[in-house]
């Protein structure tokens, strides 16, 4: 089973083994509390700043607005819900095809009396603009629009996104938990994480100039989010931010070479340019998703049937549905995720195997 082709990248990745190995002295022997006052202590306070440092680079930002946390669900949480709680102004503006992380935070904040407006998206996932900007009233507070889909791997056009929020003096936040270290990302709040990206689980950050505190207690993350800093985990992060930045061409080329196997035998979902550089998202019209996956795992292959986060619901994709599949093509779907250690034998095993299943 552990010799799976691990075509699952969009959910998690593999920890880099350049990752592993960086992290590995902060578990033995740099074990420090950052904010003690000795050489542990420094020698860990040190690595995160280093960490913050390369994070902050990776964005043209300051290291000062550069945050930790948990990971992409809580920087989401904590943008979202600042933000809405610190401005007199009530109205949130948002997509349909955000990752639940976000749609949920939406819901609660509609549940508190804000109010909330869900972009519709076309049939390539991209937000109309004009409606984008008809939408903001004098009581919009915030925008917050995911970057790289997760499920369909449409990348929105966050520049101009971006012009439309400035005009009209209203925030702009992005999710750019699938984009990271793929595309620039501009916009007032960022949230990000390192598992996407070959780094380790539970941690994240958020960029930000100015955001109330989260988590109350110590004065670490500049007061604003307290409590012993996950060092390794930084570590790793910042790591993983580094490798990712220099090995994206690779990627490309196998998806580009998945897309272009397949697309005559398969309906492929989400848009051709503008997507993600590691997701192919796809149905095959009247086989259905569970009996896709039960197949695939047959042929030793590792995909997702749907999101990670909503694998074991029975509905069919929101994502899907919102770009106007019927319940049976999203039904019918897959998502292929690859990542810089698949390799080109395995991408022709996975067309052959594909191609088999369409017949
Ligand atoms: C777009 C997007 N946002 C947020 C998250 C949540 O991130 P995390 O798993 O780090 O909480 C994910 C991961 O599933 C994601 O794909």
């Amino acid at each position: 089973m552990f010799n799976d082709i691990y075509l699952d990248n969009g959910a998690t990745t593999m920890l880099d083994p350049k990752v592993v190995k960086v992290m590995l002295p902060y578990l033995t022997k740099h074990y420090g509390n950052p904010s003690s006052n000795h050489s542990y202590g420094d020698k860990a306070l040190e690595a995160i700043d280093k960490a913050r440092k390369v994070i902050a680079d990776s964005l043209n930002a300051k290291p000062e607005n550069i945050f930790f946390t948990s990971g992409g669900t809580e920087s989401n949480n904590w943008i979202l819900k600042s933000v809405m709680f610190n401005s007199n102004k009530k109205h949130l503006i948002t997509t349909k095809i955000e990752h639940k992380s976000v749609l949920n935070t939406c819901k609660w904040l509609e549940e508190q009396g804000y109010h909330v407006t869900y972009l519709g998206v076309n049939n390539e996932g991209f937000i109309d603009l004009e409606q984008l900007k008809s939408s903001i009233n004098d009581n919009t507070a915030l925008v917050s629009i995911i970057q790289g889909n997760n499920e369909i791997g449409t990348i929105q056009d966050l520049e101009s996104i971006y012009k439309i929020c400035q005009e009209n003096n209203v925030l702009l936040h992005t999710d750019a938990c699938q984009s990271y270290t793929k595309v620039p990302i501009k916009a007032d709040f960022i949230s990000l994480n390192a598992h996407k990206i070959h780094g380790p689980k539970g941690i994240g950050a958020i960029y930000a100039q100015k955001i109330e505190a989260w988590q109350h207690g110590g004065q670490q993350e500049f007061s604003l989010r307290a409590g012993t800093e996950n060092v390794p985990a930084i570590v790793g992060f910042a790591e993983a931010v580094k490798l990712s930045l220099k090995n994206q061409n690779k990627v490309v080329k196998l998806r580009d070479k998945l897309i272009e196997g397949i697309k005559d035998y398969v309906k492929i979902n989400g848009p051709l340019e503008k997507r993600l550089n590691n997701n192919v998202n796809f149905s095959i019209i009247g086989k259905s998703n569970d009996y896709l996956g039960e197949k695939l795992r047959q042929h030793s292959i590792a995909c997702s049937t749907k999101s990670a986060c909503s694998s074991k619901s029975l509905e069919p994709s929101y994502v899907l549905k919102a770009i106007g599949l019927s319940d049976e093509e999203a039904n019918s779907s897959l998502r292929f995720t690859v990542s810089r250690f698949n390799t080109e034998k395995e991408i022709d095993y996975v067309i052959k195997t594909i191609k088999r299943l369409t017949q």
